[in-house]
């Protein structure tokens, strides 16, 4: 029993005013928690195995990323309250500017290419991941007021010219991101750098990322699979291109060639361990990266591809760094 339900009225019971607000906290609460365990769990009820790249195939991706929308509002965020140290430690991270415009410009490209998509399953399915990352940088924009954090200007976000193009970047760069950003936000819950609240408060984006890629690397495989033979070459030229274009911008970030400081820290990604007051060597960082990332798709159907290739770069770096 809260203790709302237990706090005694005037005559020693629970006034009906104090158990009506605890009621409806408790049924909200539970309306929360039932919201998150739907966005970590989804299984497609049509047993029996999927060929991918066929039409159940797609029908599964899309559903699995509509089926797991979790619908909470920004806007009604209760930002924790954090003591000074906390509050300094969170305003001074060098990723706010970067993280609100990424969150802008991935949030135009999906919905962009989504508009060229045909088939009314997989545009929802696009316009829903468009919506999710717009509502990311809504998250960002409110948390970034609430704690008063100064922001650099933002720029101006266009659909770029190839929408196959932006998509494919969105796709990629996500992949390559929400695999550092599981072990780091891990991490920093771990070395208590974030209040646990705070933590819990953002937990949700960090899941949402994680349909994303999933979403993202079964569209991939759809997508090569059902492309006209003559077509192929040239869309393995230009995916190979998207992850040349992926590597040169983390290099070129990480030299901090964006003088006017707004985009140096992209490359946090990967070195923001110490930063976040862990004390992790690079090893226990993909280790933690690794398990993160297997502990965050385990709840969805078996049968849908997972994301490989970072994983596998990882676990292959980790060998080196033996
Ligand atoms: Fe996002
Ligand atoms: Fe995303």
């Amino acid at each position: 029993m809260s203790d709302a339900l237990a706090a005694p009225g005037r005559t020693g019971q629970p006034s009906a005013e104090a158990r009506a607000t605890a009621v409806a906290a408790a049924i909200a609460q539970a309306a929360v928690d039932q919201a998150d365990h739907a966005m970590r769990n989804w299984t497609d009820p049509e047993p029996g195995p999927v060929r991918i790249g066929s039409p159940q195939h797609l029908r599964m991706f899309c559903n699995m990323l509509l089926q797991t929308h979790n619908p909470y509002k920004p806007a009604v965020i209760d930002w924790p309250r954090l003591d000074p140290e906390a509050r300094q430690r969170v305003t001074s991270l060098p990723i706010w500017d970067i993280a609100v415009q990424t969150e802008g410009r991935a949030s135009v490209r999906v919905q962009s290419f989504a508009d060229t998509v045909a088939d009314p399953l997989l545009r929802s399915a696009l316009e829903m991941d468009g919506g999710e990352e717009a509502r990311h940088k809504v998250v960002l924009s409110k948390l970034v007021e609430a704690y008063g954090i100064a922001l650099a200007p933002e720029p101006e976000y266009r659909p770029p010219d190839d929408l196959e193009w932006g998509w494919l970047v969105t796709g990629y760069s996500e992949c390559i991101d929400s695999f550092f950003a599981f072990g780091l936000f891990a991490a920093a819950r771990r070395s208590g750098f974030f209040p646990a609240e705070l933590v819990e408060t953002f937990e949700p984006v960090i899941q949402e990322e994680g349909r994303h890629i999933l979403f993202f690397v079964n569209w991939a495989a759809w997508y090569r699979r059902n492309l006209p033979w003559w077509r192929r070459p040239l869309y393995a030229l230009k995916v190979m291109r998207v992850w040349l274009f992926l590597v040169w911008e983390r290099i070129g970030i990480a030299r901090g060639i964006d003088a006017d400081g707004a985009a140096q820290d992209a490359n946090f990604a990967m070195t923001g361990s110490e930063a976040l007051g862990s004390t992790l060597s690079a090893r226990g960082m993909i280790d933690l990266c690794l398990a993160e990332n297997e502990r965050r798709m385990a709840g969805y159907d078996p049968r849908l591809l997972r994301p490989e290739t970072v994983p596998r770069l990882a676990r292959f770096a980790r060998r080196l760094l033996r």
